[in-house]
């Protein structure tokens, strides 16, 4: 089959080249950046370059593909510099890629989502997904659609934090979630891109359901190290989302997520195998780099 995966160079469209190569499937790649898309021509049969808010830049992208994978999006992430806002990157640029794939003829589009609770529902983060998704579903085209509670990928980010000595929680780290490996997400992803079915949609989250604080706390054990995880009210984050909107959109639309998503259950059904504390260990040493 030949399948084109958007969002290649990320965590989780990484992961799902590999398994499609593995599996013996022609692979062409879709991402922006010319450095981090480098890496996928050792692996991917024809790698694309084009910013896709741009719908122009996207003609060709899909010719002779029979299915789209999608997991493009603005970073995810608190250290990210990208400016561009989840409703302009998700939304847009993804709509862009649906209207190409279905002029050129592609049978089957797949897209990688969040798992949303009800109270971050609003967030312009979860509205950007929810959007794409409902798009997606009126297209005419097969879909599947899996969305997702956060990869261990993300949570890596808490290891130079902990190792620094310190990781501010969002409120008192009692809300429950359930993350899951990049790997795991990928294998649902390719997956429904392989069946034959029509309109296939899931929800994915890993093995083990713990405390916002439980989690972050592996990732000082992962280090050997104590703990230190002071409590912060959730308005410093809303202060905070407000003075950085000024600049950055993104990384406003980022906190507002991230601070409800952090105070409230966020807990999908398991799909994944891998466990979050030995992925931080293997992270935690110093040949990989964290
Ligand atoms: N990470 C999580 O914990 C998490 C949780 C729930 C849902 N999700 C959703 O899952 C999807 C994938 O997440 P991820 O963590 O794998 O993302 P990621 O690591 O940040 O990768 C995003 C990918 O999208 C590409 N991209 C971004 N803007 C683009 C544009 N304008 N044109 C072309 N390519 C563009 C990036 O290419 P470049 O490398 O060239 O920038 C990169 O390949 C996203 O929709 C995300 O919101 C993620």
């Amino acid at each position: 089959m030949k399948i084109l995966v958007a969002g290649a160079s990320g965590l989780i469209g990484w992961d799902a080249v590999g398994l499609l190569k593995t599996a013996g499937h022609y692979v062409r790649t879709l991402s922006r950046d010319p450095k981090r898309a480098a890496r996928l021509s050792s692996l991917a049969d024809d790698v694309r370059l084009a910013d896709a808010t741009a719908r122009a830049s996207l003609d060709g992208v899909c010719d002779s593909i029979d299915v789209v994978v999608s997991a493009l999006g603005a970073p995810v992430s608190p250290t990210s510099f990208a400016r561009t806002s989840y409703l302009e990157t998700d939304l847009v640029a993804n709509l862009a890629l649906l209207d190409v794939a279905r002029a050129a003829g592609v049978r089957r589009f797949v897209y990688v989502s969040v798992h949303v609770e009800p109270s971050y529902a609003q967030t312009r983060y979860a509205r950007a997904h929810t959007e794409f998704e409902n798009a997606l579903r009126s297209s005419g085209l097969e879909y599947g659609i899996v969305r997702l509670t956060g990869v261990f990928g993300a949570l890596r980010e808490m290891l130079p934090m902990a190792r620094l000595g310190v990781i501010p929680l969002v409120g008192d780290g009692r809300a429950l979630s359930n993350p899951i490996h990049e790997s795991d997400v990928a294998a649902c992803v390719v997956d429904l891109a392989l069946r034959a079915e029509a309109g296939l949609e899931l929800d994915a989250g890993g093995p083990e359901v713990l405390t916002r604080r439980a989690i972050a706390e592996l990732a000082f054990r992962a280090l050997g190290k104590t703990p230190r995880l002071p409590a912060s009210p959730p308005v410093i984050a809303r202060l905070s989302s407000m003075l950085i909107g000024l600049v950055n959109a993104r990384a406003r639309d980022f906190i507002d997520f991230i601070t409800l998503a952090s105070t409230h259950d966020c807990v999908a059904p398991n799909r994944g195998e891998l466990r979050l504390g030995p992925y931080l260990e293997a992270k935690a040493t110093p040949s990989a780099g964290s």
